[in-house]
């Protein structure tokens, strides 16, 4: 309190009673520090006045925030009905037709001696005096620097007051200490109004902020609207897509009567405050919207708040609160909705991408276990953080096991080298074919490095595939292509060269004929015949080889096939001094074929067999039952002891034409393929240079009384 005030009041009431006036004065001072309710300082302030100026009623009258009214706020030792009076019927500021009013207008103390005799009183304050039994009175104005915030009026009931100048200076000086007391406590109400909104706000943004359900979060944040600013009812509506329309996605209060409310079309005349907000991005508040307005009511509210909700300077929906208190909502109601709206968009926003993220993890989780290869991602210091299904089947480990073990433990030493290489020197590789321990499984793998989204390495990834099916079908696709080419190929030659050879032939024989068998030329003809003979056989070949007739399949037992076969070739065989040594298990489960098909199969495998011993030998025909498949294999091993096939050679053997002898047509190889191949018969050959080769050919066994097993030719 300034201290000049203090003497100043002092001096001025010195005349009535110094040391009251003294003690009241520090006791009112006192009160400025203290954080204490506006009524108690009133009820003091009055208290210590009447002490101090023998006043018996007194009345403190303040002006209303928008300075229209004087509303009486404090008022002690009336009557019962003048009191109320007093509370219910406030003073017009406007119209300046009494004490108060003019006081409150001009900011200047008025003494009124004696109502009767004071040529300033009206016919109101006339009245006034009559009902109340006021004689004199003394109105100050209470004013904050020049602002005229209210006034305090005194009286003695019907008893006339004496008050000298100083009196009422000092009665003045008292108004101005009261002035900033009541303001201070005004203010002081209100930051403690303030301090609870943000508190309540700050409460309320915690327990939003747990939420990752949408649907909650919208309920919660329409509780908390409506909790924030005490309306009587909250609605949250969200923008949709386009941006056209509003529709509502939570309420709180009670439930909404007018159905058309819960979808608001932007732009529609009747669309309201909430689409204004969400139109313009700003708040809105109408605090009384009377019957004759344009603005529609609310389910018939008369005050109303609408706050958009702003993320990223889109609107993204609006909270519209609602109540039907004319003037519910004060500007410190919309800032606090607007700062809430704020933080309900951003916790929208983010709830939406969490969602979103954990759609994406669950899909990319179950791309990665479904993936048909390994994928495993390392960290920094080469620890494994992750792996998936097929890693464990591949690799034969157990999640647990690995995870967070060092790569090099785990792996071998071409994948750990594949890891230092993208860890250490960030060099990747694409498909690098390696053979774990030297075995006969490839494995294509495939690195990259994994960063964050600020680029930043964290880690690698390796991905590995396993190449040995893939590797043999690439092989047997290569084959088959090659063979399917050749082989129209070769069914257009063999069928342009047929037709000139017959004739070639029937002139031969012609000629021959014709001849007298002296004829020298006849040795020529001989040899020419040989030629034809040789090339139609070569021709037949071709043509066996590009359109070989589809199997016609039956059920027959392989050694019987066998039996023919080596009966057939019987002479050529004794020529060669080749002996063929069967060896056939017992009841062997028939096989379905076409038994002159494989009957040339076997003609084919003994011919070469025979070449390949030049000086004679055996051939070791094995036939035998193996339990593979659902109705296992009959398997034929055909093997000689002759020169062999080199590794180079061991791939091409069956392409048409490939032939290592001087008078071969390569042909012979080519065509148990696709004989093999009709049957899905499946052939392997093995071979040692200088020590044999064999053949094993692996046919579906069947019994007859399983039809599933049926083979269907393609
Ligand atoms: N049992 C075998 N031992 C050694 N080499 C063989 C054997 N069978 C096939 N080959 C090799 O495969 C080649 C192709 O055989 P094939 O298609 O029957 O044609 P051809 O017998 O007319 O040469 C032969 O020339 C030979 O080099
Ligand atoms: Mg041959």
């Amino acid at each position: 309190m300034p201290t000049d005030q203090a003497k100043q009041t002092a001096a001025a009431a010195q005349g009535a009673t110094p040391d009251k006036l003294l003690s009241s004065i520090h006791k009112i001072s006192s009160l400025l520090t203290r954080t204490i309710s506006l009524d108690k300082i009133l009820t003091s302030i009055v208290k210590e006045t009447c002490l101090v100026f023998g006043f018996t009623r007194m009345a403190i009258f303040l002006a209303d925030k928008d300075r229209r009214l004087l509303e009486c706020c404090y008022i002690h030792g009336f009557n019962a009905q003048d009191s109320q009076r007093a509370r219910r019927f406030p003073y017009r500021l406007g119209d300046q037709d009494c004490v108060e009013t003019r006081v409150a207008h001009q900011g200047k103390t008025v003494f009124v001696k004696d109502y009767l005799s004071d040529p300033r009183m009206t016919a109101i304050d006339l009245t006034v005096s009559r009902i109340m039994g006021r004689v004199s009175t003394i109105a100050v104005p209470l004013k904050i620097k020049k602002d005229v915030i209210g006034l305090i009026t005194a009286d003695k009931d019907d008893v006339r007051l004496k008050l000298t100048q100083k009196d009422i200076n000092a009665f003045s000086t008292f108004a101005n200490q009261a002035s900033i007391i009541i303001e201070n406590a005004r203010l002081q109400a209100q930051n403690q109004q303030k301090i609870k909104q943000l508190l309540t706000l700050q409460e309320i943004s915690k327990k939003t902020s747990s939420t990752f359900h949408l649907g909650k979060l919208f309920q919660v944040i329409s509780a908390s609207a409506l909790q924030l600013t005490k309306a009587s009812s909250a609605r949250l509506f969200l923008l949709d897509d386009e941006g056209k329309a509003l529709s509502m996605v939570s309420s709180s209060g009670p439930a909404i009567k007018d159905k058309k409310r819960l979808r608001l079309k932007l732009g529609d005349a009747v669309a309201g405050l909430a689409a204004h907000a969400a139109q313009t991005g700003a708040p809105a508040l109408i605090n009384d919207a009377a019957p004759d307005r344009q603005e529609p009511r609310f389910d018939g509210a008369v005050a109303q708040l609408a706050a958009p909700l702003i993320s990223e300077k889109r609107v993204l929906g609006v909270l519209h609160v609602a109540s039907d208190q004319s003037g519910a909502f004060s500007e410190d109601d919309l800032k606090l909705l607007m700062i809430f709206a704020g933080h309900s968009a951003s916790l929208i926003k983010n709830v939406r991408l969490y969602g979103q993220v954990m759609t994406e993890r669950n899909l990319r989780e179950n791309i990665l276990e479904s993936s048909p290869n390994s994928i495993i991602s390392l960290n920094l210091r080469k620890e494994i953080s992750s792996i998936n299904r097929r890693a464990e089947e591949m690799f034969g480990f157990k999640r647990k096991e690995v995870l967070g073990k060092k790569a090099a433990m785990v792996f071998d030493q071409e994948i750990a080298h594949i890891i230092d290489l993208a860890l250490d020197d960030h060099a990747v590789v694409n498909r690098k074919e390696i053979n774990p321990n030297h075995g006969a499984t490839a494995l294509g793998v495939t690195s990259s490095l994994l960063r964050n989204h600020q680029s930043a390495l964290i880690g690698a990834m390796i991905i590995v595939r396993d190449l040995t099916e893939e590797k043999k079908t690439d092989e047997l696709i290569r084959r088959i292509d090659r063979l399917t080419s050749l082989g129209q190929l070769s069914a257009g030659i063999a069928h342009e060269i047929r037709n000139p050879l017959a004739s070639i032939y029937f002139n031969v024989q012609l000629l021959a004929k014709k001849l007298p068998a002296s004829d020298p030329t006849h040795s020529l003809l001989g040899d020419t015949q040989e030629g034809v003979n040789r090339i139609r056989t070569l021709v037949k070949g071709m043509l066996d080889f590009a359109k070989p007739s589809p199997p016609s399949l039956k059920h027959d037992s392989l050694p019987r096939i066998i039996h023919e076969s080596i009966a057939l070739m019987e002479s050529q065989l004794r020529k060669n001094k080749v002996e063929a040594a069967l060896h056939f298990e017992d009841d062997l489960p028939d096989i379905v074929c076409d038994p002159h098909q494989i009957q040339q199969v076997l003609i084919n495998l003994l011919i070469n067999a025979m070449d390949a011993m030049p000086d004679g030998g055996r051939i070791d025909l094995d036939a035998r039952f193996a339990g593979a498949g659902p109705c296992g294999e009959v398997t034929l091993r055909c093997t000689d002891h002759g020169v062999g096939i080199s590794p180079e050679n061991l791939g091409k053997i069956f392409n048409p034409f490939f032939t290592t002898k001087p008078e071969g047509t390569g042909l012979g190889l080519s065509i148990v393929h696709k004989i093999l191949e009709q049957h899905q018969v499946a052939a392997e050959v093995t071979s040692q240079p200088n020590q044999g080769t064999t053949f094993l050919l692996k046919f579906p066994a069947c019994r007859i009384e399983r039809p599933r097993c049926t083979v269907t030719p393609f």
